[in-house]
């Protein structure tokens, strides 16, 4: 349509001279091709730039338009072109530009300091190009839309456009250099979403007993139980007074917390901030965290069982695709744990913890530096040594998470021997050579469909790639995990069903070697419980 548009008013209009003082703004898409050619010599697109960059028709990447009689460049779309070195400053001399989409490029560097004579600019995409600093450049207006971030990985696995997306950093920034937006005035959120409401000290002290039952203890500070004055039973967050960290992270975390909802996201019901007390307050998850029920002590009085297991991390996974996909944007929560991931009264899994929560530097700071944040056993290795981060960060810690749901196992346990003090080192190995036997958790032993196992594992490994480049995406994770619960339900109903016919004694289900049941010929041999191979599975 903007074409057809263009091409009628190109015969029509004369050319533009919108850029300051004399040059021409064919002479400035003239420098701005000869800066990028210059470290994307023989580019296809570049080779086709010619002529005037409106006329007659408007150059690959190009859109224009008329204003006040002439034709103007308003928008330039190099996305997924393959360019590479420094972003052309010229660009700064399109005074007309409304858009700039660069996003999934290599470009390196930083954005030119010239872009803030782009006073018309709404859009301005970088998203996607992983050797590019991050800083949003002074001047800016901050009404520009503006995206940015590694990604280092997501061309490949992400659907069309999802890579336009704004990310926000959910899980902390330890930076002491970033200057927050913060909120002296609590106030400010009254409006910001009716679900989250202002409760008073008085009321958070009745309703907890004046602090009386500690629960727990984060980064933020203590966590108290309590119940409200209509029933609701609470955590209660109370920021510990020594802590520098906590203003930023309670403001950060009361910003996204009131915004972000999802079924399988911890939500935050209210807050408080008088006297210098700062306190946020959530639903109580009656049961617990995954952790402490893997290898806690409420791990000790009563085992999860392997299909509960897996439906708690399908939660996490769901909460987590919706972080990633949030409103068009991208939230990365970085400090996925099994801590984190909190159940309720259904057994329904939850993520957790915004508390280190904050929006991307590009709040008005130039002077941001993304301190890597995590937590030891589940920090990606990439992101660690690159700082670039993605939502692949995320898919890394999650994969830590499946292996510890499999093993029982602690993700960092220097008790153990050298070789077994990362989970994730030591089980490896073993996934390579099938033995899932000798790593599997032994609450579980027996417990489980094996097909439904090497599900879960292949995927554990793939999220644990060292180069988040070959990790897939929360969505495939999901989808995965969501097939493997399905696999696991049917075979326990199979299982069953003989059991009812009491030819199978106590013995529910066994491992079997994957090769074989993946070749539909292996089957537990219903009398001495026995793994045989078989033509195919009987009904
Ligand atoms: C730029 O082009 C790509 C691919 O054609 C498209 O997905 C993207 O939305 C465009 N960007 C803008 C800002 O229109
Ligand atoms: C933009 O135009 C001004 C005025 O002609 C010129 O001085 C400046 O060098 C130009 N900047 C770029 C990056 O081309
Ligand atoms: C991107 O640019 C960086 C820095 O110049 C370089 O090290 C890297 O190899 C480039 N990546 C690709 C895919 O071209
Ligand atoms: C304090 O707690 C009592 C009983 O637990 C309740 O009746 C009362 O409404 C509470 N007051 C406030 C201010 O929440
Ligand atoms: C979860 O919590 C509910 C209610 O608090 C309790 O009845 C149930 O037994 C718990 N489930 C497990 C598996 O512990
Ligand atoms: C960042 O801020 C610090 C202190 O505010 C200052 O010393 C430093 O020069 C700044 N760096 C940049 C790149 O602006
Ligand atoms: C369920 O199990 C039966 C027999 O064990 C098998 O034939 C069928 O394909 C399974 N269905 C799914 C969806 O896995």
């Amino acid at each position: 349509m903007a074409a057809r548009f263009l091409f009628l008013y190109a015969t029509l209009l004369p050319l533009a001279t919108a850029a300051p003082s004399d040059l021409t703004q064919a002479d400035v898409a003239k420098r701005l091709k000869d800066e990028l050619w210059e470290r994307n010599p023989g580019h296809q697109m570049l080779k086709s730039w010619n002529g005037d960059p409106c006329s007659p028709s408007s150059w690959e990447g190009f859109t224009c338009g008329s204003k006040d009689g002439s034709l103007v460049i308003l928008k330039l779309n190099f996305s997924s072109k393959n360019l590479q070195g420094p972003i052309p400053a010229a660009i700064g001399n399109l005074t007309e530009l409304n858009e700039l989409d660069l996003q999934d490029n290599n470009f390196t560097g930083s954005i030119p300091a010239s872009f803030s004579a782009l006073k018309h600019l709404l859009k301005l995409s970088v998203y996607c190009n992983p050797f590019l600093s991050n800083k949003k450049p002074d001047g800016l207006s901050t009404g520009v839309d503006f995206s940015y971030g590694g990604c280092a990985a997501e061309e490949n696995l992400s659907p069309p456009g999802a890579a336009s997306q704004r990310i926000i950093v959910i899980g902390g920034i330890a930076g002491g250099s970033l200057a927050y937006p913060i909120f002296q005035d609590c106030s400010i959120h009254k409006t910001t979403n009716p679900e989250v409401q202002q409760l008073s000290l008085k009321s958070i002290q009745n309703a907890t007993g004046n602090f009386k039952t500690l629960i727990g203890e984060g980064g933020f500070g203590a966590v108290y139980r309590g119940t409200l004055a209509h029933g609701q039973e609470v955590a209660v967050k109370v920021r510990s007074s020594t802590s520098t960290q906590g203003t930023r992270e309670f403001n950060n975390e009361l910003r996204l917390l009131s915004t972000v909802r999802h079924e399988n996201l911890v939500p935050l019901i209210g807050y408080c901030c008088e006297k210098d007390q700062q306190i946020l307050v959530y639903p109580f998850m009656s049961n617990g965290s995954l952790q402490d029920r893997l290898y806690g002590e409420a791990s000790k009085r009563k085992v999860l069982d392997w299909p509960t297991r897996l439906s708690i991390c399908i939660g996490a996974a769901r909460g987590l695709v919706h972080l990633h996909n949030f409103a068009g944007r991208c939230i990365i929560h970085r400090d996925v744990k099994s801590s984190n991931i909190l159940m309720d009264h259904s057994m329904c899994g939850k993520v957790a913890d915004f508390g280190f929560s904050k929006y991307a530097p590009q709040e008005g700071d130039s002077n941001a530096s993304m301190e890597v944040r995590g937590t030891a056993g589940y920090l990606d290795p990439e992101y660690y040594s690159t700082q670039v981060l993605s939502t692949r960060s995320d898919v890394f810690s999650f994969g830590v998470v499946l292996l510890e749901i499999v093993t029982g196992r602690e993700p960092l346990d220097v008790q153990r021997p050298r070789d077994a003090w990362s989970l994730v080192e030591w089980a490896k190995p073993y996934i390579r050579e099938y033995k899932i036997e000798e790593i599997v958790d032994p609450g579980i032993k027996g417990q489980y469909c094996s097909e439904a196992m090497w599900r879960v594992l292949e995927v554990a490994s793939v999220c644990t790639e060292p180069f988040s480049t070959f990790r897939p995406s929360m969505e495939d994770v999901l989808r995965e995990l969501e097939d493997a619960l399905i696999i696991e339900n049917n075979a326990s109903e199979y299982m069953r069903s003989i059991e009812s016919t009491g030819t199978l004694g106590s013995n529910r289900y066994l491992s079997m070697d994957r090769r074989m049941f993946a070749s539909g010929s292996a089957r537990i041999d219903a009398t001495t419980g026995n793994l045989q191979t078989m033509p195919s599975l009987p009904r």
